[in-house]
């Protein structure tokens, strides 16, 4: 049997191969909602445009109602041979109407109905990662203030650095889920052009109202070009560019999470709720959850290549290549949906070791850069003489396995005789921290003041 949406053409129906490589309904039937959504404006608008009649459009727009209520409630049956979402509805919806249900096609071709529900989807998806990324930007500052004077290692290189503040650390993570919610709002705000009435291409003879239906689903406006409007994917490809950068964040701490939780950092716990044992090892506890946030970055970042691949070849206007667009970009932006919730439950219970954390931030000649920044002021040494005379320092108390501290101040001064025991005060690391008061410094007074910035920020709507 050929196809009766466009069977007129055609003697035989697809061979099984043809329909299964074709078919895209197992997938792009969660655009059910999108797809009754823009056939219901537009079969509205053709109506106020006295292209089809109020009974016609009555009519199809109740068939549209019963086909949502049989969907939602589990009753409907979506079939392959039907190809996708939009020719399954169709049909449907003429079985429930009767060859009328066939004007609602007027002006309008899958190409541009696709584009247009594909648009709905990642708009609302957007919408609904936004606030999730909110919650967990929440749950940081709320952190980040609870530890704002945790004195823990900062690493360069791994390697111990400076010592900074727990609080200070999580604000960093803040201050890059905002950006990602940046990089989302704006990518929405190009996004948000209706491509409907583009039809298959070239636009419509049809007297449409293209700013009525981009109205009535919430666009700001039409696209103004029919070609690109039902060749553009770039929605799709901002969409995914922005979960990419979030989904590297998310990892970078999940990696940092994987770390602190061995017992050799000890640096947090993570509560029961969000880790895992092991079925030989009864000592374990596992941070899976973390580990797999961080692994399913290069799921997101996969779907980003993929459908930069897809496109980069495409002729204008559509091609069915298009059609492979959507269940990666359902998988990525689901999938950093499931990251950002497992990391917003981890944080919420994430439990600090303050006294491992500023053992360890004392260790590695953390201060340091604390002593030779005491030589430039208390010297007035410049800098780079004051880096070197602390690293003969650092040598010295190397040497002896011992901290900066536990030099002795003829020790000290057998490497520079000006120094005095005004020294020692510098070198703790809870000074230390307290001394980094420049603008964005981790100086646990700047971290409160940032995470309370942040909570005021983010308990507006
Ligand atoms: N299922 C198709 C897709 O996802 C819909 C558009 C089909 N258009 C066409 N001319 N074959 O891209």
């Amino acid at each position: 049997m050929s196809n009766k949406m466009w069977g007129g053409r055609f003697q035989s129906g697809p061979d099984a191969i043809m329909e299964e490589i074709n078919a895209s309904i197992d997938f792009d039937k969660r655009l059910w909602a999108q797809d009754i959504r823009g056939s219901l404006a537009h079969v509205t608008m053709l109506e106020a445009q006295g292209i089809l009649g109020p009974a016609d459009a009555a009519a199809i727009r109740d068939g549209l109602e019963a086909v949502r209520g049989e969907i939602e409630s589990g009753a409907f049956t979506f079939s392959r041979a039907l190809e996708d979402i939009h020719m399954n509805v169709e049909s449907r919806l003429a079985a429930i109407v009767g060859p009328n249900a066939g004007r609602l096609h007027t002006a309008r071709s899958r190409n541009d109905q696709v584009a247009t529900d594909f648009r709905l989807w990642v708009r609302d998806t957007i919408d609904e990662l936004d606030a999730q990324l909110k919650d967990l930007m929440t749950a940081l500052a709320d952190k980040a203030l609870a530890f704002a004077g945790a004195v823990m290692p900062g690493f360069t290189h791994l390697q111990s650095a400076q010592p900074v503040t727990f609080g200070h650390h999580l604000l960093a993570y803040v201050e890059m889920l905002a950006r990602d919610r940046g990089r989302f709002a704006d990518a929405r705000r190009r996004l948000n052009e209706c491509p409907l009435g583009a039809a298959a291409l070239a636009g419509t003879s049809f007297p449409i109202d293209r700013f009525a239906t981009a109205r009535a689903l919430g666009f700001d406006r039409p696209t103004a070009n029919s070609l690109d409007s039902v060749s553009d994917r770039d929605f799709a490809l901002e969409a995914l560019s922005a979960a990419s950068i979030s989904a590297m964040h998310l990892s970078r701490f999940a990696e940092e999470i994987v770390i602190w939780t061995t017992p050799q950092f000890a640096f947090v716990a993570l509560s029961d709720k969000f880790t895992t044992g092991s079925s030989i090892m009864p000592q374990k506890r596992n941070p899976d959850a973390a580990e797999l946030v961080r692994a399913k970055a290069g799921r997101v970042i996969g779907a980003l290549v993929a459908l930069l691949v897809v496109m980069k070849g495409l002729p204008l206007a559509y091609a069915k290549d298009m059609q492979e667009d959507k269940e990666q970009t359902f998988d990525a932006l689901q999938t950093l949906s499931l990251a950002v919730a497992a990391m917003a439950g981890m944080v919420r219970d994430m439990q600090p070791d303050l006294k491992r954390m500023k053992a360890a931030a004392g260790a590695g000649y953390a201060t340091a850069t604390d002593l030779a920044d005491w030589l430039v002021r208390t010297l007035n040494l410049p800098f780079r003489e004051a880096h070197h005379v602390t690293g003969r320092l650092v040598a010295a108390a190397a040497a002896r396995k011992v901290g900066l501290e536990k030099l002795t101040l003829a020790e000290m001064q057998a490497v520079e005789p000006r120094i005095d025991d005004g020294v020692y005060a510098v070198l703790g690391v809870e000074r230390s921290v307290r001394s980094r008061t420049s603008h964005g410094g981790t100086a646990p007074a700047n971290v409160r003041a940032q995470a309370r910035r942040w909570a005021r920020l983010l308990a507006r709507p």
